[in-house]
């Protein structure tokens, strides 16, 4: 991924709005902290901002920090710090596969190289079909199923959906079968 910078993506959601239930949503979890406490919110208000508008270009994280009553230097920080939060567009199944030590020491490297072949896509990138982005992500709490991977669909609210066991069969069956 290439380095965050503020003002290059600012054709990207040009003055993005929340849909009436999401501001609802979000002024609810706001609503939890007290004055002058909002940032305590940005959490899971970039969760929701990612699944309304796909990822985090610059114009969203500064309606973020408007919203919270913030600085946008300090929604950069949080959403650059994060790999689930996606700073560049993605593909409908973001493929984010585990790099970390267990992972690594049972295939992980073989997996990322049979995706970035068969996908003819390198990290971060958007398969030409629109339906793919691998990107890689630290240890998935899953290192007795080591290779493995998660995915979430840019229209579900924080679901991950785990895939243990990795092999390059397996996620043959998986591309032609499940992830359509
Ligand atoms: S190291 Fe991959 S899930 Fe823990």
């Amino acid at each position: 991924m290439g380095a965050f910078h503020a003002n290059k993506d600012r054709q990207y959601h040009q003055n993005p709005q929340f849909s009436e239930q999401r501001l609802k949503e979000v002024q609810e979890i706001i609503s939890h902290y007290p004055e002058g406490k909002q940032k305590s919110a940005i959490l899971p208000v970039l969760h929701i901002a990612q699944t309304e508008f796909g990822w985090m270009s610059a114009n969203v994280m500064d309606y973020v920090a408007q919203l919270l009553n913030i600085k946008p230097i300090e929604v950069y920080e949080v959403a650059t710090f994060y790999t689930m939060f996606h700073l560049e567009p993605v593909g409908k199944y973001v493929l984010e596969v585990c790099r970390t030590g267990p992972c690594m020491i049972c295939g992980a490297d073989e997996i990322f190289e049979y995706l970035k072949k068969k996908l003819g896509v390198e990290l971060n990138e958007v398969s030409a079909d629109g339906r793919f982005t691998i990107k890689a992500v630290e240890c998935l709490a899953a290192c007795g199923g080591a290779p493995c991977l998660q995915v979430k669909l840019k229209s579900e609210d924080g679901i991950y959906k785990y895939y243990e066991n990795l092999t390059p069969e397996k996620i043959d069956e998986l591309i032609e079968k499940e992830w359509i």
